[in-house]
């Protein structure tokens, strides 16, 4: 994570543990030894055993009035804890977390729900992928409409723009755009039975690292696109799509088309951020000229320099050339 390797493993009450992915002893990784059966992470070098606080529990070998101090032999942690199948650890090392991880929207129990449902099904498809971005870059592709019209044209939007209002709204810890009147369809697939339905549709991004997509159409669908960022350096970003909808048709089938969807669209996507990412390269730092359309790239920006205190002097630079972009706009994707 940020570019310093950590080493994730389940102490004897079956918890996730994060420490330095670095003996303090030698350097050796941590990750290459084991588990004990007391539930600490034994070095494969020497047997050094840490705990999930990083606290140094035994050195093989050693009698006690050893020299070295026991602070200097501990390894540093991070917090971690256990959501919806994933472990969420803490960014700084050594801290207590202060909020809650992102909580996945709960389908089954959801808000929206507005009709009976007892013949509704959930399905879920859920994939990693890395992508040569920045954070930022990451987050503003998945909830960045206007290139699905160019760059995915045919794909998910049709060969005919729509016309669209979109509506952006503060919220805390985020910030999200409501897209109101597009016509359903996907791809080719336009008109006929759904013709008169709309999608209801929000693109969110919730602080630090979620960026979320919503489509429902009324008595149809539900779909929450949750993409999860979890930045490994500056420039690498690992992606895990969580992809749930709910809908009355069988799940078992629309699993496979969502997949196969996802991963073309993404491939697309994922091309264009790594030519991006070595053009930037190739100038030595990213420079933007934005407008209305890119409605949460700066609300985004906004936030992530908020939260690391615009402490970052590229940060304070980049800020002249992205600008706000509308907070209700009419447009064509
Ligand atoms: S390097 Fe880890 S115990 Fe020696
Ligand atoms: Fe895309």
């Amino acid at each position: 994570m940020m570019d310093e390797p950590l080493a994730v493993f389940r102490d004897a009450g079956g918890s996730p543990r994060v420490v330095l992915d670095r003996c303090p002893h030698r350097n050796a990784a941590l990750s290459d030894g084991r588990v004990a059966d007391d539930g600490c992470i034994e070095c494969p070098y020497h047997g050094w055993r840490f705990d999930g606080d990083g606290s140094c529990r035994a050195v093989p070998g050693l009698y006690e009035g050893d020299a070295a101090t026991a602070t200097a032999r501990n390894v540093s942690w991070h917090a971690a804890t256990e959501r919806d199948g994933f472990v969420w650890v803490w960014g700084a090392a050594g801290e207590d977390p202060t909020r809650e991880p992102f909580a996945m929207p709960d389908l089954l129990h959801s808000e929206h729900a507005s009709k009976p449902r007892k013949n509704w099904q959930v399905g879920e498809v859920i994939f990693p992928c890395d992508l040569d971005a920045t954070l930022h870059a990451a987050l503003e592709n998945t909830l960045d409409v206007p290139h699905t019209a160019f760059l995915h044209k045919g794909i998910f939007r049709g060969k005919r723009l729509k016309e669209l209002t979109a509506e952006r709204t503060d919220f805390d810890g985020g910030v999200e755009v409501e897209f109101i009147g597009e016509p359903v369809g996907l791809g080719p697939i336009q008109g006929g039975p759904f013709a008169k339905k709309t999608f209801k549709h929000w693109d969110r991004f919730v602080m630090p690292c979620v960026a979320q997509v919503e489509y429902r159409v009324d008595d149809w669908l539900e779909i929450f696109n949750n993409v999860i960022h979890v930045p490994l350096s500056p420039t690498v970003t690992r992606a895990w799509f969580v992809f749930r909808w709910w809908t009355p048709l069988p799940a078992r089938l629309l699993a496979p088309i969502v997949a196969a969807q996802g991963r073309l669209v993404l491939r697309q996507d994922k091309q264009a951020m790594a030519q991006q990412s070595k053009n930037i390269e190739r100038f030595g730092g990213e420079r933007f000229a934005s407008t209305d359309l890119d409605l949460l790239g700066a609300a985004i920006w906004r936030l992530l320099r908020q939260a690391e205190k615009a402490e970052d002097r590229q940060a304070s630079a980049l800020d002249d050339t992205l600008t706000e972009g509308a907070t209700n706009l009419r447009f064509r994707a």
